[in-house]
This record gives C-alpha cells, sequence and structure tokens, in this order.
C-alpha cells in the first residue's frame, strides 16, 4: 500500500511559484506515494471563542483530511522573514480545540521557493520552530531552500532537467522520512 501524503501551500495566490513547485515535486514521485491538496482556501479566519460549541466545519473536515494522511509536505512562501499568516492559520486552527489537534506524530517536509536567494529559509526556520510544538517530525535534510528562476516548473507541471535530480532526491527522501515515522 502507497503511502498517503498531504500536501499543504502556504499561498493562496492563483499565479503562487509554491503551487508550481509543488506540482513538480508531486509529478516526481507520483508514482511511488498517493498525494492529495488539501486546500486552505475554505478555512475561515481561527478564532478561540468558537471552540466551545462553534467550532468551524471547514477546519473539521480539513482536519480528517490532516488524520488521514501519514505524512505532510509544507510548500510555503516567505512573507516577511517569516510564515504567511494564511498557513499560519490553518496550523493554528488545526491545532484546537486543545487536545485535539490534527497534527499530532504525523511527519512532515519543510520546502519552499521565492525569488529572492535565501529562497524562504527563514521562513522554513520559523515553520519548524512550530512543527516542533505540534510533535510534527520535520525532515531536517536534505534542506529545500529553492531560489525561483522562470521555467523551474513548467505549464505543465514538469521540473526544468538543471534541478529534477536533486528535486527528485528530495522526495525520495521525504518518503523514506515519512515511512520511518509511522506507528505500527
Ligand atoms: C513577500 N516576498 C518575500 N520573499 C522573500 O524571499 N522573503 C520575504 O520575506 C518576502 N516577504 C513578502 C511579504 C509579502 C506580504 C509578500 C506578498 C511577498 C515575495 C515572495 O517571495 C513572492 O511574492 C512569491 O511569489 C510568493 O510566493 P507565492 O505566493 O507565489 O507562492
Amino acid at each position: 500500500e502507497k503511502l498517503k501524503i498531504g500536501v499543504i501551500v502556504g499561498s493562496n495566490s492563483k499565479a503562487s511559484i509554491n503551487l508550481q513547485l509543488a506540482h513538480g515535486l508531486v509529478n516526481l514521485a507520483k508514482d511511488k506515494a498517493d498525494f492529495e491538496f488539501l486546500d486552505l482556501s475554505a478555512l475561515p479566519f481561527y478564532n478561540r471563542d468558537s471552540d466551545a460549541d462553534s467550532y468551524p466545519a471547514a477546519f473539521t473536515a480539513f482536519k480528517d483530511k490532516v488524520r488521514s494522511k501519514n505524512g505532510i509536505l509544507l510548500v510555503t512562501p516567505e512573507h516577511n522573514r517569516s510564515v504567511p499568516a494564511y498557513l499560519k492559520n490553518a496550523l493554528d486552527g488545526a491545532s484546537r480545540p486543545y487536545g485535539a489537534s490534527a497534527w499530532s506524530g504525523i511527519p512532515a517536509g519543510v520546502i519552499g521557493t521565492s525569488p529572492g536567494g535565501p529562497g524562504t529559509a527563514m521562513a522554513q526556520q520559523h515553520l519548524r520552530n512550530i512543527l516542533v510544538f505540534l510533535d510534527m517530525p520535520a525532515m531536517a535534510q536534505p534542506e529545500g531552500f529553492i531560489r525561483w528562476t522562470e521555467g523551474l516548473v513548467d505549464a505543465q507541471g514538469q521540473v526544468a532537467a538543471a534541478s529534477r535530480d536533486f528535486l527528485s532526491s528530495y522526495m525520495d527522501k521525504f518518503l523514506a522520512w515519512v515511512a520511518l515515522h509511522q506507528k505500527k
């Protein structure tokens, strides 16, 4: 049976380069696991006041999707040297109500792209801090600080030849990391 991987993209832009990167990564590994994009766009802005009796149905459905996965791949932009609020909202909302987090124990991969040289490195380090508290074991190496250049992923979702070996190997190691962290 193939591993089930949820892919979360931390951008709500239709033209997102991180969404494009995510498609490229999935295409490189689609024969090795079952991938599903977990859409954040239906999630409302989380408010703890709803925990007691009006926790949003969209978050309940999202949490069920998260829990159905063997691993989560987080592909995120960097906003002002940190995690985009769009992604943080999903992480926060699905960690609640207290004691009912969807995230606990699910192995994760962290990767992202930006046109700038650091390639989302600082956002990813902030994200790792969050994942520690959420009790999600995150693959440490290889890191995926990807500088976006035009054509890195083409319109068909294919990764440019020059980046294919690195990104394929990233995905192989991520899937091995996920397999290693399954509870028997
Ligand atoms: C950015 N961008 C950006 N880039 C970066 O490398 N470091 C940063 O700190 C920031 N900060 C930032 C803040 C905000 C509010 C926006 C909208 C953008 C630029 C960013 O990398 C670029 O817009 C990417 O295209 C964002 O990724 P998506 O949304 O295309 O996936």
